[in-house]
């Protein structure tokens, strides 16, 4: 891996000397934050550059590529390798999404196409570059651990991971998977959205209530943070917690596994952080529209800290309201699919996240289908999930594509998360597309 690193970044200088520079970056914490390395390194080397974060690397966004620079992606482009064939472009691509790989003039960085693959995400590899270029760029390493907690990899740490945790000068230390861990615990517990803790999320009684219940008191004028509880008190708080989840077998974000882990802490902007809220901050900048604050916010300036953190405050708000939203809303409810649509109350780049959320709650029964829609100007974004553990027999991937195949429209994903855009015109009949596949389905079986 290490040469084809050092192969990928001295093509890439060599490339870059006499061209004009384009960047274009997925607009979640691991494309914001692959952004920002690259930002930084190439401002180092004293290069000039335009930068575009997108939320997905349609026909529309490839046609506008500026004709007369070399473009660099980050965190897309594998799955559009035909597409940018076409270009006239220098194409360097930084990407850790499955790839089909076509005999093309185009310089991939992926590893899947490593000879001993690791699971890395694009901040990371982006990272790995950076670092080839130059030491200097040692310093970036905390941007690569912001963006792989965003993509939920640090449950598995491989060699190449574990240098670069040291690198960052990461602390790791157990404990409850809520955050902000450095934060008064009594909002930690009350913005929970992953885990969506009933009577809890979005209740700050509810919140006062289980402290009380829980005797942890105010310390001065605050509640202390996850991370200053001693031992008895975590257990305490996560027992409650899991009478509050209504913990049983079948949710896999509900088992006490799940519920422990490792929380790393990170400098970021001269003050110890639990990162999986900054990465938290920065993919919530990216679900508002506000990238830029974001890309601020990773580059050290500390004036975005404080917009970043009112954009997340309005995100979080926007979770709670489109989840309540679902609950109060009429829902088209099959034998094993429900369809939620939330129409023009849920935005379209959070649509995909509240999908999520009810997967892993105890919502929907074991097994469901769930497929949500949120309409995005003349179009609508469809998100797709399987709630509980178990693993579906049916690819949500394929249902996308057959989806877009019938419909037009743009689809992709993996087996149990997938998603597509179709024309907003076509809503009534995306809906009896659905139902009948699955009616048939349930015929045939
Ligand atoms: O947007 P959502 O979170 O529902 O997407 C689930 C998965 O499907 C993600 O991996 C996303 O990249 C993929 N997807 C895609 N093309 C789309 C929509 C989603 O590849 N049009």
């Amino acid at each position: 891996m290490e040469k084809t690193i050092k192969e990928f970044s001295e093509l890439l200088l060599e490339k870059i000397k006499n061209k004009k520079i384009h960047i274009v970056s997925h607009y979640d914490t691991d494309g914001i934050t692959s952004a920002a390395i690259f930002s930084k390194t190439l401002e180092r080397l004293n290069k000039q550059f335009s930068l575009k974060i997108i939320k997905q690397l349609t026909k529309t966004e490839i046609d506008a590529f500026p004709k007369d620079k070399l473009i660099i992606l980050l965190d897309l482009g594998s799955g559009s390798l035909k597409e940018l064939a076409n270009l006239n472009n220098e194409i360097f691509i930084i990407d850790h999404h499955e790839i089909e790989l076509i005999d093309s003039k185009i310089y991939i960085l992926n590893n899947h196409l490593f000879n001993n693959y690791e699971n890395l995400c694009s901040a990371e590899l982006s990272y790995l570059v950076s670092r080839d270029i130059s030491e200097e760029n040692k310093d970036l390493s905390n941007l690569a651990i912001l963006g792989m907690i965003g993509d939920t990899m640090e449950k598995d740490i491989n060699k190449t991971r574990n240098k670069i945790i040291n690198e960052a000068n990461v602390k790791i230390k157990r404990g409850l998977l809520i955050y902000p861990s450095t934060r008064p615990l009594d909002k930690a517990l009350q913005y929970s959205a992953r885990p969506f803790i009933p009577g809890i999320t979005g209740d700050p009684k509810g919140t006062l209530d289980l402290l009380k219940e829980i005797e942890i008191e105010k310390s001065g004028k605050n509640y202390k943070s996850l991370i200053d509880l001693d031992e008895d008190e975590m257990k305490k708080l996560v027992t409650a917690i899991m009478l509050r989840l209504n913990y049983h077998e079948s949710s896999k974000e509900l088992e006490p596994t799940n519920l422990i882990g490792n929380l790393y802490l990170i400098k970021f902007l001269n003050r110890i952080e639990d990162a999986r809220e900054i990465s938290a901050i920065i993919n919530a900048c990216g679900r508002m529209e506000r990238t830029e604050i974001a890309l601020m916010l990773c580059l050290g300036n500390t004036s975005a800290r404080k917009k970043a953190e009112t954009v997340y405050l309005k995100y979080k708000q926007n979770i709670i309201s489109g989840l309540k939203y679902i609950e109060e809303n009429s829902k088209i409810q099959g034998n094993n699919y429900i369809i939620i649509n939330g129409k023009d109350k849920i935005k379209d780049t959070i649509i995909g996240t509240l999908a999520s959320i009810l997967s892993f709650s105890s919502v929907y029964k074991e097994g469901t289908i769930i497929i949500a829609m949120a309409y995005n100007e003349d179009k609508i974004k469809i998100s797709t999930r399987v709630a509980g553990r178990s693993k579906s027999n049916k690819s949500l991937r394929d249902l996308m594509n057959h989806v877009t195949a019938c419909l037009g429209g743009e689809s992709g994903g993996h087996k149990e998360a997938a998603g597509c855009v179709i024309k907003k015109n076509d809503e009534e009949r995306f809906i009896e597309l659905v139902k009948k596949k699955f009616e048939y389905e349930t015929i045939t079986v």
